[in-house]
């Protein structure tokens, strides 16, 4: 009997990549989705990848009863829970349902684990929980700040995991800090389907290549960075996924949490992001510079040293591979017909 993994929003972005490598590895997977931002379709795409098919039940993390359902009918080893919105502009105006999804989801799911006797849990947390750092590398020890509710809620989750498990050291939590994920499964069967016109770099730029915007917004080149614009930690969705499962065999080898980020430790800015486009795909991306967007900072890229010496887990993938994945990704949605918001 193979031993299962419970994955909350496993038909999104991160949660599809992830629930392909845990089976590949040889895991049983279900997913949990509301398909409030994904398709169901997803399921199918990981199953022609040949991962073998998850058990997919459509739910929401906040319904109790249900969760109380699967963990009667499956015996499930961890949860892996992604499901949460994460649009920090959206958050603004919907303070109360980020509230209630992210940390009112997350405390339902936590407490039906708890009646359960489930007690490993992966989390998604964010890099935005260092807010404006003071420093870069940010580590794990950098203070925590946040700027936005979304980055708010993810902050709470976070605080509600380290109480409950200074309260009952029975619980083993990995909370990982996602930097800045880009890119797409080699397949492009499966990748990031924004909704409506992207907020973030990588699917605009995409977007643009594929002729849906006539050039890339900058927002900004004034700040001190290498070339003005805004510099992040961009790493492959797949080299993320990969390190949920390092950090499940922590848990299970271990017994005890973590807390660790997932990004290469590398600073790429804008504009470096835009060259390494064109130099992967061949398609040139017209610019447009315009004023700083508010909320952003300067630059934040993630010390590594921490999940490499507890996880044993580093990014592999290189800027070329996330770009050429994101573009065949982008073509194959082109392909399909998919609406670019
Ligand atoms: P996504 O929107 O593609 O996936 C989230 C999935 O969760 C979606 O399929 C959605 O339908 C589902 N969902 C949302 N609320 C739910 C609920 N109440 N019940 C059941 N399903 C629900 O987002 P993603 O990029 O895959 O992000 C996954 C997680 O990682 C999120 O928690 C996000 O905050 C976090 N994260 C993402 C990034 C990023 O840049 N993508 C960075 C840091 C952290
Ligand atoms: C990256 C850089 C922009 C779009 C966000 C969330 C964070 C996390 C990851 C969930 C910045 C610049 C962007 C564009 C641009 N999500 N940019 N033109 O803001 O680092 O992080 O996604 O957890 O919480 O805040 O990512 O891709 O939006 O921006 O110039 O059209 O690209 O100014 O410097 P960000 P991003």
């Amino acid at each position: 009997m193979k031993n299962t993994i419970l994955i909350t929003g496993g038909t999104g972005f991160i949660g599809s990549h992830t629930a392909v490598e845990l089976m590949q590895s040889g895991w049983r997977v279900i997913v949990l989705d509301n398909l409030c931002n994904s398709e169901p379709d997803v399921i199918e795409r990981i199953a022609a990848i040949g991962a073998s098919r998850p058990h997919f039940v459509a739910g929401d993390v906040r319904d109790a009863a249900l969760l109380d359902q699967l963990f009667a009918s499956h015996t499930i080893t961890a949860v892996m829970h992604f499901a949460g919105l994460k649009s920090v502009g959206e958050s603004w105006q919907q303070a109360a349902h980020y509230l209630d999804n992210n940390v009112g989801g997350t405390a339902c799911l936590v407490a039906a684990m708890e009646r359960a006797g489930v007690r490993r849990l992966v989390f998604s947390s964010s890099a935005t929980v260092y807010g404006e750092p003071d420093t870069v590398p940010i580590a794990e020890s950098a203070p925590l700040r946040t700027t936005n509710p979304y980055g708010r809620s993810k902050l709470l989750c976070e605080d509600m995991l380290r109480q409950l498990q200074a309260a009952d050291p029975r619980w083993q939590v990995a909370l990982l800090r996602y930097f800045n994920p880009v890119g797409a499964h080699a397949s492009a069967l499966i990748g990031e389907k924004p909704t409506g016109v992207p907020n973030n770099l990588m699917p605009y730029i995409t977007q643009v290549a594929a002729g849906a915007h006539p050039y890339l917004r900058v927002f900004g080149n004034d700040y001190p960075t290498i070339d003005g614009t805004g510099v992040r930690d961009y790493i492959h969705v797949v080299d993320l996924a990969q390190g949920h499962l390092a950090a499940l065999h922590y848990l299970l080898e271990e017994g005890r949490g973590i807390t660790a980020n997932l990004g290469t430790g590398s600073g790429v800015s804008v504009l470096q992001l835009v060259a390494a486009f064109t130099q992967a795909t061949g398609v040139t991306i017209p610019l447009q510079i315009l004023e700083r967007r508010p909320g952003d900072v300067a630059s934040c890229f993630a010390a590594t040293e921490q999940a490499w010496e507890a996880l044993r887990w580093r990014a592999q993938l290189s800027l070329q591979a996330m770009c050429a994945d994101a573009w065949r990704w982008e073509c194959s949605r082109a392909a399909a017909g998919a609406s670019h918001g």
